[in-house]
């Protein structure tokens, strides 16, 4: 019986229609990361920042689970040691794919957080910048996304996780953003089996015991009926 932990990144949701952040047209060529991805950005424009989060919210629910996301899931259900997805998306094509053992640790594009008193309700499709907090009355909504410069979601829970793991497995990310970029060193450092499945070597690629190269929706389903067949 082992422990799985899987990290997921943009990759996994590119072939749903989601833009990734670092291709060549991707996000981050259309938008400055400092404009509309972090808490000044959002102190110095917040109608910015929440308009390409609602461009984001409507991008995500048009959107449908691919092969990936659900072979994903399929691994959850049918394994019997502990499965943990931790993903990087703020899109729900996860748990919409079946996911339920999953963390957001960027935080999630259907949830609003109160900036006053941290109060969450599920996000309208538009949000507006100053919508009043359900809890509080505070004018202070803002999209419950971790920015940089902001400590992601649960990390106490996934390193607790990664420590018990015995497979850690990177999925669709170009591991240039830390904490996560650096779970598979620490995944490494305590035993675990590491697996970097994505399109093409990652920022990180040459830490991991084995690469499986190719795009998500047949990696995956291929990585996922391997492990399940033991
Ligand atoms: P990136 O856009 O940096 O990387 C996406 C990765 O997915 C790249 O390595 C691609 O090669 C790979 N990829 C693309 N299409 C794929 C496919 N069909 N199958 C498999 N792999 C594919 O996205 P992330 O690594 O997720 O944070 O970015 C990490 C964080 O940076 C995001 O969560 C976001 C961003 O800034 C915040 O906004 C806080």
């Amino acid at each position: 019986m082992s422990n799985i932990v899987i990290l997921t990144g943009a990759g996994i949701s590119a072939e749903s229609g989601i833009e990734t952040f670092r291709a060549e047209t991707g996000l981050w060529a259309q938008h400055r990361v400092e404009d509309v991805a972090t808490p000044e950005g959002f102190g110095r424009n917040p109608d910015l920042v929440v308009d390409f989060y609602n461009a984001r919210r409507a991008s995500a629910a048009s959107a449908d689970p691919n092969a990936a996301h659900v072979a994903l899931a399929r691994l959850e259900a049918e394994h019997t040691g502990d499965v943990l997805l931790v993903t990087q998306n703020v899109d729900d094509l996860h748990e919409r794919g079946g996911s339920q053992n999953l963390i957001h640790m960027h935080g999630a594009l259907n949830s609003a957080l109160c900036a006053v008193c941290d109060h969450r309700w599920p996000a309208p499709m538009v949000m507006a910048a100053g919508d009043p907090c359900p809890a509080c009355a505070a004018p202070a909504a803002r999209p419950d996304i971790v920015w940089f410069g902001e400590m992601p979601y649960q990390m106490e829970r996934i390193f607790e996780a990664i420590s018990r793991a015995d497979i850690f497995a990177a999925i669709g990310t170009s591991g240039n953003v830390y904490p996560a970029a650096g779970f598979v060193a620490e995944a490494a450092r305590i035993g675990a089996q590491t697996i970097e499945i994505n399109l093409e070597p990652s920022a990180v690629g040459s830490q991991f015991d084995d690469a499986l190269l190719g795009p998500a929706t047949q990696t995956v389903p291929d990585w996922v009926a391997q492990i399940l067949k033991g």
